[in-house]
């Protein structure tokens, strides 16, 4: 074929390949490879100068310059409108979208929010105190005599001759009880303190909710109920609990409450020391010399209080096995109770 008829058929070519191209049927970097690359088919066409005889060549060589300089301008006309498609429907709704961590809250806030829900739905009231208290309210007016034993079961931080940090939130319900007369129905939550050693099973701080209740005619079975409610309703509905005898100088009689926990696993072996039982809170009838150090008229009103340790209960429901967990901060762990 002549070289004339060859310049026909790849300017045809071109047409077709640009409908197509309009058509969303081709690609335009395609068409530039296959008309202007090294070896594309405008270089073919220059290759056939060649046999174009002398005088001809310059007009052919004219022509194929105009042709090479034509495509490549409609090529990047093309594609610049193309370009600037792109860029007014800049959404591309293909990308990952931002990412923001969102915070949570505490597994302890949690548990005390959940606590305080199921006492409060039996008609219990939150009554808070201060966690920097004197020696009578945190020992004294709970039955605790001087130099008894018996405060050396909670081993306290003095801070001064009479301020000490207190060791329980039975000392919200002393300042409770000095403000409030019976009937008193009331939930004490809030940070306590203790110089213990620190260990995976203990903390010099931790968070209790001591509950209060004062009315006549209060009985042991009224205790034993609301507890067994509450450890079915934070527990579960199957849960099995037991009372055993205690001692704590402010109330009389005393209890240790355990649910069972199984032994299911090494580890609920470790846990419950073999037996099986977990011990959650204490508890007991109001001792009446306690009473009398708010003024109560104890023929008239009785009553039973009863305190747990939230760390306790969050690490058995939530099966955490080191109670420093709980302070570190550490948002691997804490993201997990979202
Ligand atoms: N205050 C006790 C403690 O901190 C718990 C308790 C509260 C026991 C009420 C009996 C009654 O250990």
């Amino acid at each position: 074929m002549s070289l004339d008829g060859n310049i026909k058929s790849v300017k045809n070519d071109f047409l077709t390949d640009l409908d197509a191209f309009q058509a969303q049927d081709a690609d335009l970097s395609h068409i530039r490879q296959k008309y202007l690359a090294r070896n594309g088919l405008i270089a073919d066409l220059f290759k056939q100068l060649g046999q174009v005889s002398n005088e001809d060549r310059p007009k052919y060589g004219q022509l194929l310059n105009q042709l090479k300089v034509d495509i490549t301008e409609k090529i990047d006309s093309l594609s610049s409108s193309n370009d600037s498609n792109d860029k007014s429907d800049s959404v591309d709704i293909a990308l990952p979208g931002k990412h923001y961590d969102i915070g949570s809250v505490h597994i302890l806030e949690q548990t005390l929010n959940e606590t305080k829900k199921i006492f409060n739905d039996i008609g219990f009231s939150i009554a808070y105190g201060p966690e920097i208290d004197d020696d009578y309210h945190n020992f004294g007016a709970l039955n605790f005599p001087e130099h008894h034993p018996a405060r050396d079961m909670q081993d306290t931080f003095y801070i001064g001759n009479d301020s000490l940090l207190r060791t329980h939130t039975s000392s919200s319900q002393v300042h409770f009880m000095e403000n409030n007369e019976p009937p008193i129905r009331i939930l004490s939550p809030g940070r306590v303190y203790r110089n213990e050693d620190i260990s995976v099973r203990s903390y010099c701080l931790f968070h209790q909710i001591e509950g209060l209740y004062v009315d006549k005619n209060v009985t042991f079975s009224d205790l034993k109920g609301t507890l067994e409610y509450f450890a079915k309703q934070f527990f579960g509905p199957k849960t099995k609990i037991r009372f055993r005898p205690s001692y704590f100088p402010f109330t009389e009689p005393s209890a240790e409450m355990d649910v069972y926990w199984g032994l299911n696993s090494e580890s609920d072996h470790r846990i419950t020391k073999g037996t099986g039982w977990l011990e959650i809170l204490g508890c007991g009838m109001v001792n009446p010399e306690v009473f009398k150090s708010v003024d109560y008229d104890v023929k008239k009103w009785n009553g039973y209080a009863f305190g747990l340790g939230i760390e306790r209960i969050a690490m058995l429901k939530y099966g955490i096995e080191d109670i420093r967990l709980l302070y570190e901060g550490n948002i691997n762990f804490l993201g997990q109770f979202k």
